[in-house]
């Protein structure tokens, strides 16, 4: 974490979650709650609201929750520092300078430096495109059809036809050569010394999601080799953790990302209004890209070129992004080979349409996959329809699953029963239809028991949170060792620690955690829906049955760990005492 937590709750508290709220939607107030149209999805009937009491936000259409920081970062598509530093200046908070060592400050100074000669360089080639110099690469851009307004939003440039201008031009605003050359501006020729890395190449400046230059591409105006020569990696240009165009599609808020293959396919879907649309950066698509990628959307499509290496990429793609726990989905780009062409040959409107009809990503794989069998031969055709089954194999959870079996029996004319014996068969070897593990998401809950359980522990921390008073009364039959979900016991400790020292603060809790993934499933665990019961004996006998539920989960929980764990013993015989005791004592709920 960047500040002290008391800063980072004094922040929180002094910024009123409806008075922030309100400046961005239309607020209405109903009942103990605001209400509005939710700013995060679609909807023409209010299901966002905001609870002044709890300071948290809920919309039941699209199941987003938070505070105050979380509101403000995914609105504005900050971090978790961002929204600290923006919600302190509005409340006029002064942020403490954070305290570096000698060292990191010499690593920061130098990492600005690298950023001022890489913008310093972008500048220089800006000009040099505008200047009579850069007329061939002028001519360029605009036959490939690109509007001054594009090339200067984007800043694209022309980088000289000799290697030196730009060596000169640097050194005369004070830059070092070795700064020069481990921004990878310059390579030291044994003939002439430093020279530039780029010449007579029309460039493509690199920006990180904050619009600063962080590295280069540059193209060769015709068929030359290679056609693109990108910066080398440097302290600030990590080629895994950044996407080309991120810096504007990070605000398009179209519900989804456009992953291209190329820096040309971005700029000129921009320009066609796609804003959405990103590329890597002249590497293969990466697991970082995919995590830089959630923080905006869960939904993203593949623009990839319609080629055989397009394709082999987009396979690529889908698994990552599968494992980043996102939806691919596969625009559909033929006859064209990639987004630029299409977008020349057919414009926007065509391109919109594929963009509606792109293609699940599980049917593109099997699409894909059914060109190497031979459909007239039953033997063959048997393979595919095992491959199916055993692809069917990865998806966790049930109901997915079998909503895609039923529908890839239906596309490939296979009955679903026998479909589904097949699955059966492969799941029962390979040991239950157990998945590619997803990396670092919500405490890693793997199976449906696991899941039922850590809903009932969610409900009830949900309960507590909405009558804090029923905690007292509780107490003494549960314990944060009950709670064996990993996020939900995280959030239960440290309510439970607050609500002993007599404080009640559920927003507060969520700032608490460093990471967003995990700040957003601790506002899912204080958002669970309570069932909707109009009697107090209804109410009292749902609140118990989850109370049990809890309980009985953890009992059964530290009874199957009983010679690994050596607590076990202890927390299974205490849970079963409290199990006894609790199933014959009535709570009141009032
Ligand atoms: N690339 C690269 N080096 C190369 C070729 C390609 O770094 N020698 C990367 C670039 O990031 C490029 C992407 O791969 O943008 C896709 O390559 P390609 O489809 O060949 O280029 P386009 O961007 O489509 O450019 P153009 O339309 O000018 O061919
Ligand atoms: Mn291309």
């Amino acid at each position: 974490m960047f500040y002290p937590d008391e800063i980072i709750e004094e922040v929180r508290s002094r910024n009123d979650i409806v008075d922030v709220v309100s400046g961005y939607v239309k607020l209405q107030k109903k009942g103990g709650n605001h209400w509005a149209c939710c700013p995060f999805h679609n909807e023409d009937t209010p299901s966002f609201s905001v609870n002044g009491n709890k300071q948290m936000f809920h919309c039941f259409g699209c199941g987003v929750s938070g505070n105050v920081y979380t509101f403000v970062m995914r609105y504005e598509n900050f971090t978790f520092p961002e929204a600290v530093k923006m919600l302190a200046e509005r409340a006029g908070v002064k942020l403490p300078e954070i305290e570096y060592t000698e060292e990191q400050k010499q690593k920061a100074s130098r990492k600005a430096r690298l950023m001022e000669v890489n913008k310093e360089a972008a500048k220089f080639f800006y000009y040099q495109l505008r200047s009579p110099r850069g007329t061939i690469g002028m001519q360029y851009l605009q036959k490939r059809q690109l509007t001054d307004e594009t090339m200067k939003r984007f800043g694209l440039g022309y980088s000289g036809k000799t290697g030196m201008d730009l060596i000169t031009y640097l050194r005369q605003k004070g830059f070092e050569d070795d700064l020069i050359k481990e921004a990878g501006l310059g390579v030291i020729s044994e003939r002439s010394g430093l020279m530039s890395q780029f010449w007579n190449r029309v460039m493509f400046p690199i920006q990180d999601i904050n619009g600063k230059v962080i590295g280069f591409g540059g193209r060769v105006m015709g068929d030359g080799e290679p056609k693109y020569l990108n910066s080398p990696e440097t302290p600030v240009f990590d080629k895994r953790r950044n996407l080309f165009g991120m810096n504007f599609a990070r605000t398009a808020r179209t519900g989804n990302i456009i992953l291209c293959e190329g820096y040309m396919d971005v700029i000129s879907m921009h320009q066609a209004g796609f804003t959405q649309a990103v590329a890597s950066l002249g590497t293969a698509f990466t697991a970082e890209q995919a995590n830089l990628l959630r923080r905006y959307t869960d939904n993203v499509l593949l623009a990839y070129d319609s080629d055989g290496a397009g394709v082999k990429a987009a396979l690529r793609g889908i698994g990552i992004l599968r494992e980043a726990g996102l939806t691919g989905k596969v625009i559909n780009m033929r006859p064209y080979k990639d987004p630029d062409e299409f977008m020349k040959a057919l414009g926007k409107e065509a391109f919109q349409e594929r963009i509606d009809q792109a293609e699940n990503s599980f049917f593109f794989e099997l699409r894909i996959l059914q060109e190497q069998f031979d459909m007239k031969d039953p033997e063959s055709k048997t393979k595919f329809h095992r491959e199916i089954a055993k692809k069917l194999c990865t998806f966790r959870e049930e109901v997915e699953r079998d909503n895609y079996l039923q529908a890839a029996a239906e596309k490939y004319f296979i009955g679903v029963d026998n479909l589904r014996k097949l699955v059966l068969s492969y799941a029962a070897q390979t040991g239950d239809a157990k998945p590619v593990e997803r990396p670092r998401t919500t405490g890693g809950q793997r199976n449906p028991a696991q899941e039922k359980a850590a809903k009932a522990q969610k409900i009830l921390l949900t309960w507590i949170t909405d009558d804090p008073k029923i905690y007292p009364k509780i107490k003494k039959y549960i314990t944060v060792s009950d709670f064996t979900d990993e996020t939900v016991q995280a959030v239960a400790s440290r309510l439970f620690t607050d609500l002993d020292e007599g404080k009640f603060n559920p927003a507060s809790i969520i700032s608490t955690f460093e990471d967003e993934e995990q700040q957003r499933a601790a506002a899912e665990v204080f958002q669970t829906q309570l069932p909707q019961l109009s009697t107090k004996q209804e109410r009292e006998k749902a609140f118990h049955d989850i109370l049990l539920a809890v309980k009985k989960n953890s009992y059964e929980y530290f009874s199957a760990r009983l010679g690994s764990d050596v607590n076990a013993l202890t927390q299974a015989l205490a849970g079963k005492k409290a199990l006894e005791t609790l199933a014959k004592t009535h709570i009141s709920l009032d």
